[in-house]
């Protein structure tokens, strides 16, 4: 970025609508049979507007509205808007996971920006993958780029109980298989669960990466906390449309705002929130789209200097709305002092530190100090070991503390139907000491490593007052869960991982403080049964899932595919992608 603003011929759209050629005739005659003269268009920049509404995304049911706010905002500043809409990844509705679709949702975005004339982007995102593969396309594409969050629903109520999204669903669904509420009270809370458009108001992926999209400087700053329904989020929309069009006169682009830096702020804000361990796969993923090379390692050291500070559900005790009440991200942000380096630009033009300066705590049982935090440095714990030679994470603030340093003996079962069938069998041979695997649920095995890390507890276990127990798998876990889960084994049990060859009855030992996940058996053991290991059939031959297992990177490289990681260190992207542009 320099200090020269561009001038109209400079844009990219002027390829499109400016030069007099025969082409540029059939841009401008087909925008008139949309309805614009030319004083309308000609010499701004036009602004694509890539919208994940959809009738199926509950989450982003107010961004019908919501993208006419940004539109007006474009129009003042002098801008021409065009909505595109790009995939809805609705995470409550998309089957086997909308994991399996994040990184199509990221091509989208880059196909979409490089063969449109945009000269820069509005993007709005929120529900879980949505944020990561928006900014993900994004930073591949390399054009001016504003992030608008879809902001969280209001807390949830049922009877006078505040209820959160997914943490009070597995809550009371436990309840009812202990037979401890009636089908009623069930009912109850399936009305009360979710009163309003926005996204999940706990501190799920949702919060988690709206949050860090805020941190890593993609939106305008505060914005990330606003309710759905706040009138001030309205607002926010139209100031994102303003800002966006001198975005691009500034030509202010992600690499100007993506940085190691920056990143490790985006790191720090997602430990103090004790964010949704999804958070780690899309960090690293997007990191490494603009050749920051974010590794599991460098996360772990991160989270044992920051404490949590943020006291939301699953973690602490409440949610997102009290959340913004409090201050919202940006006085978290403050109180997070040195360990945020406010020398990174953010898309206002201004740095980080310049956009917190003045920011507030308004209640500081909701956003901590840190001398009183949640947690001093907790927030989540790479593990290693002989069952994950690659890396495995849990959260293990979300677990009971007893089980953070365990030994106990394996139940396996060899994929998700396995388990749906003889998880509460009274045949089971399981107590609350063992310790549930569930094989086949990674990247490639499930495929899309879908959110079935927090493994059921038997039936039979639950009825004894059991609420938690040490369970391990190759899958994610949603943000909203909680429990003792080892998550993101790598490499997965589908390719031939340790996790493959655990069986039961082995004793497996966990423990948290000193970072270690070990199968209790001998190398010789491990190498005989990786010899008779067989690998399975693919699960996919066509489609995207097909695409998806052939090219997907295993968890502690992001899930990346391939083809579109950005090798190399410095945070460099290249204009449009560094592809070839052709008019
Ligand atoms: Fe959309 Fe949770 S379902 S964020």
């Amino acid at each position: 970025m320099s200090n020269k603003r561009k001038t109209p011929e400079e844009l990219r759209s002027h390829r499109w609508y400016g030069v007099n050629d025969l082409r540029s005739f059939g841009h401008r005659s087909r925008t008139a049979q949309m309805g614009y003269s030319r004083e309308e268009y000609a010499g701004k920049p036009v602004i694509a507007i890539l919208n994940t509404w959809s009738e199926i995304n509950p989450c982003h049911t107010h961004f019908k509205q919501r993208v006419e706010e940004v539109k007006r905002g474009i129009w003042q500043a002098g801008g021409f808007p065009i909505e595109l809409p790009v995939q809805t990844l609705s995470e409550p509705f998309q089957k086997p996971t909308t994991m399996l679709y994040r990184n199509f949702l990221a091509m989208e975005v880059e196909e979409t920006l490089r063969s449109y004339p945009a000269d820069g982007v509005v993007l709005m995102g929120g529900c879980d993958k949505t944020t990561p593969a928006l900014l993900m396309g994004a930073i591949s594409v390399d054009l001016p780029a504003i992030f608008l969050p879809a902001g969280p629903m209001l807390n949830g109520n049922w009877n006078g109980v505040t209820l959160g999204s997914g943490s009070d669903t597995w809550k009371y669904w436990a309840d009812l298989r202990a037979g401890k509420i009636t089908e009623q009270d069930w009912k109850g809370v399936e009305g009360g669960i979710a009163r309003s458009p926005g996204h999940c108001m706990t501190m799920g992926t949702a919060s988690t990466m709206t949050s860090a999209a805020e941190a890593l400087g993609f939106t305008l700053p505060g914005f990330a906390s606003i309710p759905a329904p706040d009138s001030r989020h309205a607002q926010y929309a139209a100031k994102t449309g303003m800002r966006i069009v001198d975005m691009v006169w500034e030509d202010l682009k992600p690499s100007d705002i993506l940085t190691r830096k920056s990143v490790d702020n985006a790191v720090t804000t997602c430990l103090a929130l004790s964010g949704s361990t999804n958070a780690i796969v899309h960090m690293i993923a997007l990191a490494r789209r603009a050749g920051v090379d974010l590794t599991l390692a460098q996360y772990d050291e991160i989270a044992r200097h920051t404490p949590v500070l943020a006291n939301v559900r699953p973690t602490g005790k409440y949610l997102m709305e009290d959340f913004y009440y409090a201050g919202g991200l940006m006085a978290m942000l403050k109180e997070l002092g040195e360990r945020i380096d406010g020398t990174q630009r953010t898309v206002n033009g201004k740095t980080l530190g310049e956009n917190i300066a003045e920011a507030q705590i308004f209640n500081d049982d909701v956003i901590r100090r840190r001398r009183n935090p949640v947690m001093p440095d907790t927030g989540l714990a790479v593990l290693r070991g002989n069952l994950a030679p690659d890396g495995a994470v849990i959260k293990p603030g979300a677990a009971e503390a007893h089980l953070h340093v365990h030994t106990g003996r394996a139940v396996v079962f060899k994929d998700y139907n396995d388990m749906a069938a003889r998880i509460d069998s009274e045949e089971l041979d399981v107590d609350e000491n063992c310790v549930i695997v569930l094989q086949h649920a990674g990247p490639i095995g499930a495929p899309g490593m879908p959110e079935w890390g927090q493994l059921p507890i038997p039936q039979k276990i639950l009825k004894k007052g059991v609420r938690d127990m040490l369970r391990i798998s190759d899958a994610r876990m949603s943000g909203t869960s909680y429990g003792a889960c080892v998550l993101h084994v790598a490499p997965e049990s589908f390719i031939g991982g340790p996790l493959a060859l655990v069986q039961d009855g082995d004793m497996i030992e966990l423990n948290v403080p000193e970072r270690r996940l070990n199968v209790l058996i001998s190398d010789e053991e491990l190498a005989r049964r990786k010899a008779a290991w067989v690998a399975p059939e693919p699960r996919f031959t066509r489609g995207y899932g097909a695409m998806h297992q052939m090219h997907v990177m295993q968890a502690d490289k992001g899930c990346d595919f391939d083809f579109l990681q950005r090798d190399g260190a410095g945070g460099a992207c290249a204009s449009t992608g560094g592809e070839p542009e052709i008019h």
